[in-house]
């Protein structure tokens, strides 16, 4: 039996920063956030979006097609969480209206989460082959103003539904995985921007993956070249063009600069003018493969890597199914891509300093656009949402 990814949506904010501001006002040269990261825009969440509302827009297309109602898991992958005890998906659960037998949980270990949750979902379902997993992997990619890592904020959140017999890609049950204790980035509790070093993150990235593969490789016998296209976890797409580079090169294959664009461009896409979304941002990727590619990617082997700082990396494949452009919200989100408000750099120092308030006092928030459900207030310490839509 086949299982795997069955549906996929994404959301991002309606706002986003031109890295051409950024680099005006930090006095950068423009291409070293175009061309040596790779990024062109970042999404900013407005002060009444979090992980929840965007988790909830990004899965409401699935409600609306009545895909929910069979889905018994809900796992909620995130780094920007919201509350020490409650699970973030228990209120994107209650936003989405979804049946009360679910099991719902948050997941945490950085940008790997995601892939934690979309590993435990196949399980779930070999265990209930008639039953679905919604895996939502939704994060605000946050770094210090000035910082190195600003270039490389972002936020979105990802919705995949996870069934037997996928409409879209069918996971293969191969994977190698590391875990490795190091402090490369990390966000103690009391900070709401991350600490990272940044060079030595892309040093563990580069050497997770190369472990990971060694372990997929001797699983499966596959070579680097059995694999039609490529998603790696996109912190700036410039990141996983240099990963992929590195790993053909350890393993002596040709990486010219054609068979990179033609394994690896379509993947990226979405991401540059995203910016990064954490644990979404591999799954980004995969939606902007499979919305953007010219060619029918049916039959097609697509080797991924997922890495989540601290650390953790795992390699795995799948093999898009045939069929599954019929299944695609490639639309909507080229409209959400489209129409997005740019801000000026004032603007986004102002939604950046916003800061949610903790000193349990009754607050209301301005209302900018949203997707469908926006983050209202606070009153008496609990969070607030609205959904806007009947
Ligand atoms: N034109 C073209 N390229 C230019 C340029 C110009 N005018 N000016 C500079 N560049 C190039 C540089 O040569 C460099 O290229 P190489 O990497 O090939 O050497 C590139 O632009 C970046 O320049 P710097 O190395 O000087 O950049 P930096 O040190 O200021 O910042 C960074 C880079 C450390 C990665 C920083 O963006 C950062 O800290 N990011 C956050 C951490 C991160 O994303 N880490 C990734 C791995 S960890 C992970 O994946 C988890 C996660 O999601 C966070």
């Amino acid at each position: 039996m086949n299982i795997g990814i069955d549906r996929i949506s994404f959301h991002t904010s309606h706002y986003y920063v031109d890295l051409k501001t950024l680099a005006e006002v930090r006095s950068v040269e423009v291409n070293k956030y175009y061309v040596g990261i790779g990024q062109e825009k970042m999404g900013i969440p407005s002060p009444d979006e979090d992980v929840v509302t965007l988790a909830a827009s990004a899965a409401y297309p699935l409600m609306q097609a009545g895909e929910l109602d069979e889905v018994e898991l809900l796992l909620f992958a995130t780094e920007s969480g919201i509350d020490q005890s409650k699970s973030a998906g228990v209120y994107v659960h209650g936003l989405l209206e979804m049946p009360a037998r679910c099991r719902t949980v948050e997941l945490k270990q950085a940008c790997y989460s995601g892939t934690a949750g979309l590993q435990l979902a196949i399980a779930f379902v070999a265990r209930n082959p008639g039953k679905k997993a919604l895996v939502i992997a939704s994060d605000i990619a946050r770094y210090e103003l000035g910082s190195p890592g600003e270039a490389t904020q972002g936020c979105g959140s990802v919705a995949m539904l996870v069934s037997a017999n996928p409409r879209l890609l069918a996971i293969e049950p191969e994977s190698g995985y590391v875990t490795e204790d190091v402090m490369d980035f990390w966000r103690p509790n009391y900070r709401s921007e991350a600490f990272v070093d940044g060079k030595y993150s892309t040093m563990v990235y580069i050497h997770t993956l190369v472990e990971s593969w060694k372990q997929y490789a001797e699983l499966t016998g596959r070579l680097l070249s059995d694999f039609d296209r490529f998603c790696y976890h996109i912190p700036f797409t410039k990141m996983a063009e240099k990963a992929h580079q590195k790993l053909c090169r350890k393993f002596k294959v040709e990486a010219d600069n054609a068979t990179m664009y033609t394994l690896l461009d379509e993947s990226l896409r979405y991401s540059r003018v995203t910016g990064n979304c954490y644990s979404g941002s591999m799954y980004v990727g995969l939606a902007s493969l499979l919305e953007t590619a010219a060619e029918d990617l049916s039959g097609k082997r697509v080797g991924f890597y997922s890495y989540g700082s601290g650390c953790v990396g795992e390699f795995f494949s799948g093999v898009v199914q045939p069929g599954y452009g019929d299944f695609l919200f490639a639309d909507q989100h080229r409209n959400l891509l489209e129409n997005r408000t740019e801000l000026t750099y004032q603007q986004y120092e102002d939604i950046f300093n916003y800061g949610v308030p903790t000193d349990g006092g009754e607050y209301v928030f301005p209302q900018y656009k949203t997707g469908p459900f926006r983050f209202s207030g606070i009153s008496q310490h609990k969070r607030e949402y609205e959904s806007l839509v009947d």
